[in-house]
């Protein structure tokens, strides 16, 4: 065990905090809703409903600073291999800023430049061509991000063509799709960094027949020559780099879907906002740094306190998919237990992530958070301006955005039991002025810096995701199995029963 002495400093902390109330919290110290507040442009985040003192969070604080978490941001922007199992650079950032000072970042930028330079002709050309109908096709990475940035951010968009996103294995959305398509007038756009991936294979082969014409076929990915083999012409292939992870990609051409949704000039603002996030994360001080506040927090709720689960909340439709978005961003970047060196982490990592948008899951779940046997630390992701002229509907939508934070926080005491509401659960808001490109970049670029700043905390690799290989070789060799070719060489006991009811199934 090397338990450095800020991870002794947290607990001795969280050990003399565990009892404390947050409304007593806040009652002690009166600028303390001010204070524990980080604005960055039109991003505002408060954690004053988090349940440390000042002084809870200078050890916070502290531990950043010991973790090493500014150097560990500047090795991030410029380059280094922080993918120690892959030896890879993870150079989102230069997909939009140029911060980096090396060669590696520099180089990087050029290339996003130049690919955005190709994307944005392409998309031109598909804007005077017949097509209605755009199909993004891909999982992951390659699906949730440019989604999340198609579905939020289309109001800015002309609504030139409908887009579609197909991604998993099962084909019932693509039947479904197929019916109310044209191939005369649909695109596909395969979109994979490995161009190896099963359910975009699966998908993509069953538009490229569909289609019966390899003109509309579009790809972005690292490794060109598996599309072009695949029958995309080279004019048409985006590219991808080994130093961009999937989760991390929606800034380049990943995000095609999102250009032909908003345009290009829309999608530079993205851009833009991410990359003010990235200057403010790599230039601020850990004790005034958006992301370590939210970072520190998570470290706090789930080493801290204990808590094993952590919810977002947007208090907005148009961020419907953030959730699921998240989930990939963060529980694939932190679902780990050993460092790169092999040896095990020693304190709880990834707690899980979930969530849905306010109003509606305080009429489903929020029951649990008020009432439940768990306190389950909340990101409240709200919108001050609304792009619509309903006024009333936004008043409402904000005031039961402060309230559900305000009750979860205070509690209610009642002589009767059944109404007794304990209160003391923490939640953060982050704020955006409005919902626009620019901020939706900025939004997105603060939870991948937390992520990194959690991961150096955690000391382990934010950027590979060797748990999900497993599964996927595990598939492969049942699906001889599934294809009819007997499950004599299946060993293990309960999956021969369960193909057994698959063939027999009633
Ligand atoms: O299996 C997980 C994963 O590798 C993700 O990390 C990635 O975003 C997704 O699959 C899709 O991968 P690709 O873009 O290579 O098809």
């Amino acid at each position: 065990m090397r338990i450095a002495p800020s991870w002794q400093s947290l607990s001795a902390h969280a050990a003399r905090l565990c009892e404390s109330r947050l409304a007593e919290l806040v009652a002690a110290d009166g600028a303390r809703a001010r204070d524990f507040s980080v604005r960055v442009g039109a991003l505002y985040g408060n954690f004053s409903r988090q349940r440390f003192d000042r002084d809870a969070h200078a050890a916070l604080v502290a531990m950043a600073n010991e973790a090493g978490v500014p150097a560990a941001l500047q090795a991030l922007f410029e380059g280094d291999p922080v993918n120690r199992s892959e030896h890879r650079a993870a150079l989102h950032t230069a997909l939009r800023s140029d911060l980096g000072r090396s060669e590696a970042a520099r180089s990087a930028h050029a290339q996003a430049r130049a690919a955005r330079e190709r994307m944005a002709a392409l998309a031109a050309a598909l804007e005077s061509s017949d097509i209605t109908d755009v199909v993004n096709v891909g999982i992951g990475g390659s699906d949730l991000g440019p989604r999340l940035a198609a579905d939020a951010l289309g109001d800015f968009g002309s609504g030139r063509f409908r887009l579609h996103f197909l991604n998993n294995a099962d084909a019932h959305p693509l039947q479904r799709l197929l019916r109310e398509l044209d191939p005369a007038r649909t695109a596909v756009v395969l979109v994979s960094k490995s161009f190896g991936t099963q359910e975009t294979l699966l998908n993509g082969t069953a538009l490229k027949q569909w289609l019966r014409r390899d003109d509309a076929l579009y790809a972005v990915t690292a490794a060109p020559s598996k599309a072009e083999a695949f029958g995309v012409a080279s004019e048409r292939v985006l590219p991808m780099w080994d130093w961009v992870g999937g989760r991390y990609s929606l800034w380049s051409a990943v995000g095609f879907a999102v250009v032909l949704a908003i345009g290009m000039s829309r999608f530079e603002e993205l851009l833009a906002g991410a990359a003010e996030m990235d200057a403010h994360v790599l230039s601020a001080a850990p004790e005034s740094n958006l992301a370590c506040w939210h970072a520190l927090s998570l470290v706090w709720n789930r080493n801290g306190l204990g808590f094993d689960t952590h919810a977002v909340m947007p208090y907005d439709e148009r961020l419907a998919l953030l959730p699921a978005y998240l989930q990939q961003l963060v529980m694939e970047s932190l679902g780990k237990s050993v460092r790169p060196d092999g040896t095990e982490v020693e304190v709880a990592t990834v707690p899980v992530l979930w969530g849905g948008t306010g109003t509606s899951s305080q009429h489903s779940f929020f029951q649990a958070l008020h009432q439940g046997t768990d306190s389950v630390p909340t990101d409240f992701v709200g919108v001050a301006r609304p792009a619509h002229g309903f006024e009333g509907s936004h008043r409402a939508q904000l005031a039961n955005l402060l309230a559900q934070m305000e009750a979860l926080a205070n509690g209610a005491d009642s002589d009767d039991a059944q109404k007794r509401y304990p209160g003391n659960r923490p939640s953060t808001l982050l704020l955006l002025d409005e919902l626009t490109p620019h901020s939706l970049g900025a939004l997105l670029a603060l939870y991948e810096h937390s992520v990194f700043v959690l991961a150096t905390l955690w000391g382990i690799n934010a950027f590979d995701q060797w748990g999900v290989e497993l599964g996927k070789r595990v598939a492969d060799k049942l699906l001889p199995a599934l294809n009819g070719d007997g499950s004599q060489g299946v060993a293990d006991p309960v999956t021969r029963e369960l193909l057994a009811q698959i063939r027999g199934g009633s």
